[in-house]
């Protein structure tokens, strides 16, 4: 990165939700590697989001952790405010890039998933990027971006996910939604789609049980599962000013997963 870049980064604030462990605590690191500063959320991990906020100041760009659970829309103005206090902190009114990325796994077939996991879900993935978005909109600069975390499962199938996958594809329309009523704010809205990776999602099973390692790693032309330094950098990538004319787009992450 050039001495310019660098210095344009170091104005450019981000706002993570599910920052404390797996892809977003890497998409954090990533970006402060780059000068860009957070403020992420966590929802019960306090713990780890410290650790991340040190991690983060010790590479150059001070990060800010504030909880959040992104399935109670019912908190969200006042998360905003928390935002408006923690940009005061850092000396701005406004931030540049969302990155709508806090999620929780299912495992429900359509045999059995009930209408109570359903509606969990659709908090978690859809309900609440879309009233999030909507509650931080007027804080994000014109001319900023956003990036929905989608899945590979958006558009492959898998057994057990009957419900995660459909409301990861619901992502994927809202962002083109999203794009298209952004874009005279010159908002950039895309999607990054992480292929299977090792991080503490659904219990951990992609890292932890060899079967499904080696099934994901044999459906992906890469031949191994993805880690989150695949996918972070990505991320950080993506709202780096020379991604600053792709708008509306699925990149998927993944190795080639199931191609
Ligand atoms: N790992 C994969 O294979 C994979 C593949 C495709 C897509 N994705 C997507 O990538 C995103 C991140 O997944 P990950 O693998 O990084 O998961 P992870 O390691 O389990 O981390 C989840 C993060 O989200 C936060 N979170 C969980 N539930 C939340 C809630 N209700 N409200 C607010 N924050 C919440 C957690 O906070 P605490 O630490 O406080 O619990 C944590 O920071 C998700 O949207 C997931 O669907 C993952």
């Amino acid at each position: 990165m050039t001495e310019e870049n660098a210095a344009n980064s170091n104005k450019k604030i981000a706002i993570i939700t599910g920052g404390s462990r797996g892809l977003g605590r890497n998409a954090v690191l990533s970006l402060a590697k780059r000068g860009v500063r957070s403020i992420f959320t966590y929802h019960q991990n306090q713990a780890e989001a410290d650790k991340v906020v040190a991690l983060a100041t010790e590479a150059g760009a001070p990060a800010i952790a504030l909880q959040l659970d992104v399935a109670k829309a019912s908190t969200f103005a006042d998360f905003a405010q928390r935002v408006s206090a923690a940009l005061g902190k850092m000396g701005t009114t406004r931030f540049d890039y969302l990155v709508n990325n806090a999620g929780t796994s299912s495992s429900a077939t359509v045999a059995s998933g009930s209408e109570a996991e359903l509606d969990e879900q659709f908090a978690v993935h859809f309900k609440g990027p879309f009233l999030l978005t909507q509650a931080l909109l007027s804080l994000i600069n014109d001319g900023g971006r956003i990036i929905n975390i989608s899945s590979g499962l958006a558009r492959v199938t898998m057994p057990g996910r009957a419900i995660y996958g459909p409301m990861k594809a619901a992502v994927e329309a809202l962002t083109r939604q999203m794009a298209q009523e952004l874009g005279p704010r010159r908002i950039a809205v895309n999607m990054v789609a992480p292929g299977a990776i090792a991080t503490d999602f659904s219990g951990g099973i992609v890292r932890d049980n060899p079967e499904v390692n080696k099934m994901v790693a044999s459906h992906t032309a890469f031949g191994r599962v993805g880690q989150p330094d695949d996918v972070g950098p990505v991320i950080a990538a993506l709202l780096s000013d020379d991604f600053g004319w792709v708008n509306a787009q699925r990149i998927e992450v993944s190795g080639g997963m199931q191609i």
